[in-house]
């Protein structure tokens, strides 16, 4: 038995890259994955009608959707609002599309928030895991003990910094590296970065498969174009991980 998941990030509904979101909905409707995950930055500026336009295109896929919410899925312009309910709109569109939970003989996933309304440094972009998401996120895995199917987290930011660079963007990043692969995290799906990345790192006794997907919208960065990845989990067998690169739009 095997489990498929399509992994796509950053669509930045707003900015997205409509041709290349095409071309997924024609590989999901093909191929008919078990979920979607999307890690995250589902909007540009998390405006009622972006949120309107991501809330069609996940519901027209017609698989399971799993999500996490990122920097961009916060309001930008009201601030009160980003103040005091931030994630109101985020999560309107979770319960509208998305699973609360997604687990099949194969594998199982964690969600980690990576997000906060307010730090104390610029650019609040950068990833943020508190120590409360963290332990939501621990008390999860610790309830998974002992499972042998694949333990695999979700969250917007890569936990880590660019491997061989000594600083680390996200605010307890390594804290939340070496606790998630104690607890027996064996990969983490993320985005943020717009660029995909595979990696196994190491990191005070922890050792995870870091699974990045890049953007699939018009915000292309570091030389990297559109991507998503096609994953497939078999127990007992590494994690297989097609990227897919896609021509971007003119
Ligand atoms: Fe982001």
């Amino acid at each position: 038995m095997t489990t498929r998941l399509f992994h796509v990030s950053d669509v930045h509904f707003g900015v997205e890259d409509r041709a290349c979101l095409d071309q997924v909905a024609k590989a999901v409707r093909e191929e008919r994955p078990d979920a979607l995950v999307c890690t995250g930055d589902l909007t540009q500026r998390a405006t009622h009608q972006q949120y309107k336009e991501a809330a069609d295109w996940f519901r027209s896929l017609g698989v399971p959707i799993w999500l996490n919410v990122g920097n961009h899925d916060m309001p930008y312009k009201n601030l009160w609002e980003r103040f005091t309910d931030p994630y109101r709109r985020y999560n309107a569109l979770r319960e509208a599309v998305a699973v609360d939970s997604f687990e099949t003989p194969d594998v199982v996933l964690v969600g980690l928030k990576s997000t906060v309304r307010i730090q104390p440094r610029f650019p609040w972009s950068d990833g943020f895991v508190t120590e409360q998401a963290l332990s939501e996120t621990q008390k999860e895995l610790h309830a998974l003990q002992g499972d042998d199917r694949h333990i695999v987290v979700t969250t917007h930011h890569p936990l880590l910094g660019p491997k061989g660079e000594a600083k680390n963007p996200t605010i307890g990043g390594d804290a939340a590296f070496a606790a998630l692969g104690q607890a027996g995290a064996q990969a983490v799906l993320s985005g943020h970065i717009h660029k995909p990345l595979d990696e196994i790192r190491e990191l005070a006794g922890a050792r995870i498969r870091m699974l990045g997907s890049g953007t699939l919208s018009s915000r292309l960065r570091h030389g990297a174009g559109p991507s998503y990845r096609a994953l497939t989990f078999t127990k007992g067998e590494p994690i297989a991980s097609e990227l897919r690169e896609l021509e971007p739009s003119a």
